[in-house]
């Protein structure tokens, strides 16, 4: 298998939110990347979204223009899959369908050399499943990463079944080399742990609104305001520690049996699903986004990130 230094070609498949955002991470730390999809619209919107995301990190001079340009100079796109058979590195971040990625990675890991190492960012598909359809499943992990990721520290790397010890560790290491927070994540867990903590907070948030203890606005300012402020510090194991491991036990000796368990989507979220209602990219969701919130929401979103993600760099 290839070592860090080898690493020098990434490929990324699918030009989407995701891959594109990826690119620039690659592309900002020297590497070579292309960008490969399947339609030639997604390539246009990944060139797209690379032109906002330079023009927003421009703006708030997170980048030099030499630097922005360097980054954008890095980054090719085909539609070719000859490209699978160049790559020391490949992340898949395709549509969340495992028939979709399973086919996906049947053709990709056969071009594949096989020395390269290879990788899906899916967000809590089977790992162990999807290495079914790959060529050398020891070279073949989970490379998990957050939206933006260009801009968020986070990496999860989830091992399969037949992952090699030594490819999460390389996986681990090229995390390091793009200047994420990498974490292992054992026994292909659904969700891994980003996911599952999200949810089970999900969950609660969604249970309280359909209760009516709080309107949506009030359960996001909890968040905002409370429990994501000490979250971006510390996590829940060092806020029991400081705490008090006592008081702790003594509330949820009441307060877990509280709590929903509920087993399904619930209401709050399933009936705007069912109306369409899908957040930023349909103009409405739990808020409105009509006349340019959405845009004016994602600028918002990435400038407070780039605070946020500053202060998380430089060990708060
Ligand atoms: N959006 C998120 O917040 C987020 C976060 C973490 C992980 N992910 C995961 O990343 C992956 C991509 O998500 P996204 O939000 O970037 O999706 P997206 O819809 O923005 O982009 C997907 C791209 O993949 C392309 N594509 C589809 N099938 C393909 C194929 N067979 N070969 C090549 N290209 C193909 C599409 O044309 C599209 O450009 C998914 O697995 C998703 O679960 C998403």
């Amino acid at each position: 298998m290839l070592k860090l230094p080898d690493i020098k070609k990434i490929v990324i498949a699918g030009a989407g939110l995701m891959g594109a955002s990826m690119a620039q991470i690659f592309a900002r730390w020297g590497y070579s990347v292309t960008l490969y999809d399947i339609s030639a619209e997604g390539i246009e919107k990944g060139k797209n979204l690379i032109t906002i995301n330079q023009r927003a990190l421009l703006d708030q001079n997170e980048v030099s223009e030499s630097l922005s340009r360097e980054v954008v100079s890095r980054i090719s796109y085909t539609m070719e899959k000859d490209v699978f058979g160049e790559a020391d590195f490949v992340i898949e971040a395709i549509v969340e369908n495992m028939k979709v990625k399973l086919d996906f990675w049947k053709e990709a890991s056969n071009l594949a050399s096989d020395d390269a190492v290879l990788t899906t960012n899916t967000s809590g598909l089977s790992i162990t499943e999807m290495a079914a359809a790959v060529r050398k499943p020891e070279r073949f992990c989970g490379m998990h990463w957050v939206n933006p990721p260009h801009i968020v520290p986070l990496v999860e790397v989830i091992d399969g079944e037949k992952t090699a010890e030594e490819t999460i560790q390389i996986v681990y290491d090229i995390a390091l080399s793009v200047h994420k927070h990498p974490v292992v994540v054992h026994g292909d867990p659904r969700g891994f742990l980003l996911n599952r903590l999200q949810y089970a907070l999900l969950r609660e948030a969604l249970y309280i609104v359909e209760k009516g203890y709080a309107s949506v606005k009030d359960v996001d300012d909890v968040m905002k305001y409370g429990l994501g402020m000490r979250y971006a510090c510390i996590g829940p194991f060092e806020t029991v520690d400081l705490g008090g491991l006592d008081t702790f036990f003594r509330i949820g000796s009441y307060l877990f049996a509280e709590l929903s368990d509920a087993k399904g989507v619930l209401e709050p979220l399933a009936e705007l699903y069912r109306e369409g209602a899908y957040g930023t990219k349909t103009g409405k969701g739990f808020y409105d986004y009509s006349n340019g919130g959405a845009e004016r929401k994602i600028e918002k979103r990435d400038k407070d990130f780039l605070k946020v993600a500053k202060c998380l760099y430089e060990g708060l």
